[in-house]
């Protein structure tokens, strides 16, 4: 009996050693865990140790690839600038994103089938929301100002302590929603508690999906609670919105010369090709709430923090933000022209992603890069983003807060749009980079900064406590701001704002 199960046991393993030697992957250097059968301690050790694996890599392998191994996948990491690009201009037929996040967020399962395979949200999204920010600005600052008031309670003179991610979340969600689904909805507290939690439904169940091999994820992943319970209170109220719009359309026919033009109105034409399916929009909104909120918070949060550790960065900022909406009010043009805060949300996330991993995709064919890298069909991979975001060759003093680093850098008249802060580039791929380039990041550009001028304008910011900036928090690639610290807002003194 013995020598039968170590005869399979060998041949097992020769078969093992052949298949990794013919496969081209495994010529690609591995950092942290890389064993064959240790891949579940390779991914909890990414987990655990995200950044350390990540800077590691970069340090010893820039201008090629490593692979590391995160949930129940491997990811070849490309280190550099040049490879950067390299990446984001190989075509989708070679380097796909869709099937990249497919695989990586398992979204058919863990968000829906149908706004997956018809992402009416992200035509949307690229087409009528980024071409209308300027006649939707006055209602996002207006809700701007009445969520701030609502979130943070002042009590005369006093300082006040808010938790700063949850009011954060609060504000954005709010301003959000406003652009999303308007008045009322965007302030009912049962639809915000069922946005903001959602993606972490998500997660739940990208996590349990994350332990089931390959081959049984289709039948473990429809049944997965979570996501599913977040749907069904999510249409529960979105459905009768959706709903009465649909009727308005139809008894008012094609010109209608009320016809909102609104977030609702642009998916429901958007949708109009594939025949109107209720449940598709509810989901496109669910899906758009799902892309826009924790990104444009977490970034917010991050970039607060900074300011409440540093008071001194308040001064020229207020004064940036005064000047221009004394004069010109809040528009769109008006907003553009504040370089200095501009520059700040740019540099709060050059220094602080949302994720490590940036730029990902997944190999439709053998893929060789100029390095001589084979990336083999099947295999996810992504760009170093915060390695290359603290790369002096990147970046000078790359590892210091420089809040004006890219104002001045703008002060020349030919360098105005390179570094905006809704550019992407080789060096800086916050937003992505390359034709899957985050394309919200323009809506997002002014809310973030309508919400930072509001809070700089009324109040006056600071840390609770005396330890310094919160440091961020890393699950696997993922970066969060710390998610307990307080920041404290007051009644901004001196001289008030009556703007
Ligand atoms: C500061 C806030 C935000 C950050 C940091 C951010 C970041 C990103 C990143 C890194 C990507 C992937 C790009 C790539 O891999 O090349 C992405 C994709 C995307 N983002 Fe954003 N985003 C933000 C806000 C928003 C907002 C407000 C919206 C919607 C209004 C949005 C909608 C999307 C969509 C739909 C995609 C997928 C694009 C596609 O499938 O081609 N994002 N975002
Ligand atoms: C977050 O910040 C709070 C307050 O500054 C601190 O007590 C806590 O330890 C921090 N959490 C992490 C994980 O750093």
């Amino acid at each position: 009996m013995f020598p039968v199960s170590y005869a399979l046991i060998a041949a097992s393993l020769l078969v093992l050693f052949l298949y990794r030697r013919s496969n081209p992957l495994y010529r690609i250097p591995a950092v942290g865990y890389s064993a064959p059968l240790l891949s579940y301690i390779g991914a909890i050790q990414f987990m655990r140790h995200g950044r350390e694996i990540l800077q590691e890599g970069y340090a010893k392998h820039k201008g090629s690839a490593f692979r590391i191994t995160m949930l129940d996948t491997w990811v070849v990491i490309l280190c550099g600038a040049k490879l950067n690009e390299e990446l984001r201009k190989l075509p989708d037929d070679q380097m796909s994103f869709i099937h990249a996040i497919e695989e990586l967020v398992q979204t058919k399962y863990t968000i829906a089938p149908n706004v997956i395979d018809m992402p009416i949200h992200i035509a949307v999204i690229k087409g009528p929301l980024t071409r209308n920010i300027a006649s939707l600005l006055p209602d996002v600052v207006d809700e701007i100002r009445v969520a701030t008031e609502d979130s943070i309670p002042i009590h005369g003179d006093e300082w006040t302590s808010v938790p700063a991610l949850d009011t954060m979340m609060q504000i954005v969600c709010r301003a959000s929603n406003r652009a999303f689904v308007g008045l009322p909805m965007c302030r009912n507290s049962e639809f915000l508690k069922t946005v903001l939690e959602f993606p972490r439904n998500v997660g739940l169940a990208r996590f349990t999906l994350g332990l089931v091999p390959s081959i049984f994820k289709p039948l473990v992943g429809p049944w997965l609670p979570w996501p599913r319970r977040s749907l069904r209170k999510f249409s529960a109220l979105m459905e009768p919105v959706v709903e009465e719009r649909l009727r308005l359309l139809r008894d008012h026919g094609n010109d209608w010369s009320e016809k909102p033009n609104d977030y609702l109105t642009w998916l429901i034409e958007e949708s109009r090709s594939i025949g109107q399916p209720l449940d598709l929009i509810v989901n496109a909104m669910l899906t758009s709430n799902f892309v826009a909120v924790h990104t444009s918070s977490t970034s917010i949060t991050h970039a607060l923090y900074h300011l409440a550790a540093n008071p001194g960065y308040i001064h020229p900022l207020r004064e940036e933000v005064e000047s221009i909406v004394r004069t010109d009010g809040w528009t769109k043009p008006a907003v553009s022209r504040m370089m200095k805060l501009d520059s700040f949300l740019r540099e709060s996330q050059r220094m602080n992603g949302i994720s490590g991993v940036g730029v990902i995709r997944k190999a439709m064919k053998d893929v060789i890069l100029s390095d001589g890298t084979v990336i083999p069909a099947g295999t996810l991979c992504g760009v170093a983003a915060e390695c290359t975001h603290l790369d002096e060759d990147s970046y000078d003093d790359a590892a210091v807060f420089k809040p004006f680093r890219f104002a001045d850098m703008r002060e020349d008249e030919s360098e105005r749009i390179k570094y905006q802060y809704v550019n992407t580039s080789p060096e800086y791929v916050a937003f992505g980079h390359g034709k899957h380039a985050c394309p919200g990041r323009f809506f997002a550009a002014y809310e973030l900064k309508v919400v930072l001028a509001i809070l700089l304008i009324k109040y006056d910011v600071k840390l609770e406590g005396d330890s310094g900036r919160p440091s961020n928090q890393w699950r696997g690639a993922s970066i969060l701001p710390n998610q307990s610290a307080n920041v404290m807002f007051r009644r901004r003194q001196g001289l008030q704002s009556a703007l």
